[in-house]
C-alpha cells in the first residue's frame, strides 16, 4: 500500500529496551518511535532518556506473546494515523511466528517501511531462521526488508560477543543499506565463536 499523506511519520523497535537501546533513541530524535516492552521501569527508563536528547519515545508495555499480538500492533498504528518509516525487530525465536504474522501485517500496510529483522549468530546455520525468513513470500512483499546477523569479534588469538555499542551500530547501518543481510562481526569460523 502506498504511503498514506495524512498519516504521521513513526518509528517502531519490537524489543528496545535492552541490548538495542541506542538504537531506540537514535531513531526517537528522527520521529515518534513506538518501543514496546515488558518492563514499565525499562520503558520509562528509556522515554525519559529519549527527552534528553531531544527524542519522543512512545513506550508501550505489551507481550509479543500474547494471542494476535501483530493484529494488535498494527491497529494500534492505525488508530493513531501512523506510518511506519523504520522498524527493528528483536524476538526471541521462540516467537517466529509472531515476527512472520507481524511481516505479513506491515507488508499489507506499511510496506514501504526499512524494515531491520535482529537476528542471533546461529540464525545463518543450516536450516535457520535468516534462510526461511527470507525464502517466506511475505519478505517479497517488503522491499525494505533486511537482517542484521549478530555475530562476534575475532580479536588476537581469542574471540568475544559484541558489545551493544557494535549491535547498535551494526543494527543502524542495516536501517540504511540496500543489501539483505548485514552480518555484525563475523560468524566464521562458527567453531571459533566464544565459548564453543
Ligand atoms: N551475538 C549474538 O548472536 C547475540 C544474540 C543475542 C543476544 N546476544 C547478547 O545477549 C544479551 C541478552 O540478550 P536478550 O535477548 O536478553 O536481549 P535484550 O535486548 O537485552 O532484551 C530483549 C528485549 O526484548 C524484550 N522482550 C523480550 N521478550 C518479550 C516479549 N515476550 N514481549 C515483548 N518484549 C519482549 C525485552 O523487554 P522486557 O525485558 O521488558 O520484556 C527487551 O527489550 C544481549 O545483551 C546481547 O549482548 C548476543
Amino acid at each position: 500500500m502506498r504511503r498514506q499523506e495524512t498519516a504521521e511519520p513513526a518509528n517502531l523497535v519490537i524489543g528496545g529496551t535492552g541490548m538495542l537501546k541506542g538504537v531506540a533513541l537514535r531513531l526517537s530524535t528522527e520521529f515518534q518511535t513506538i518501543v514496546i516492552a515488558r518492563q514499565v521501569r525499562k520503558l520509562y527508563e528509556l522515554s525519559r532518556e529519549a527527552k534528553t536528547v531531544g527524542g519522543a519515545i512512545s513506550a508501550w508495555r505489551f507481550d509479543y506473546s500474547a494471542p494476535r499480538a501483530a493484529d494488535r500492533i498494527v491497529d494500534v498504528l492505525r488508530h493513531r494515523s501512523l506510518d511506519c518509516r523504520k522498524v527493528v525487530l528483536w524476538v526471541h525465536s521462540h516467537a517466529e511466528e509472531f515476527a512472520v504474522g507481524l511481516l505479513q501485517r506491515l507488508a499489507e500496510r506499511h510496506s514501504e517501511a526499512a524494515i531491520v529483522h535482529v537476528l542471533g549468530s546461529a540464525s545463518l546455520q543450516p536450516e535457520g531462521i535468516a534462510d526461511r525468513m527470507v525464502a517466506n513470500n511475505v519478505v517479497g512483499s517488503l522491499p525494505n526488508y533486511r537482517q542484521a546477523v549478530l555475530g562476534f569479534k575475532v580479536e588476537a588469538n581469542t574471540t568475544r560477543w559484541l558489545t551493544h555499542a557494535e549491535i547498535c551500530t551494526g543494527v543502524l547501518h542495516a536501517l540504511e543499506m540496500t543489501e539483505r543481510r548485514h552480518v555484525v562481526g563475523t560468524v566464521e569460523p562458527w567453531g571459533s565463536r566464544p565459548g564453543a
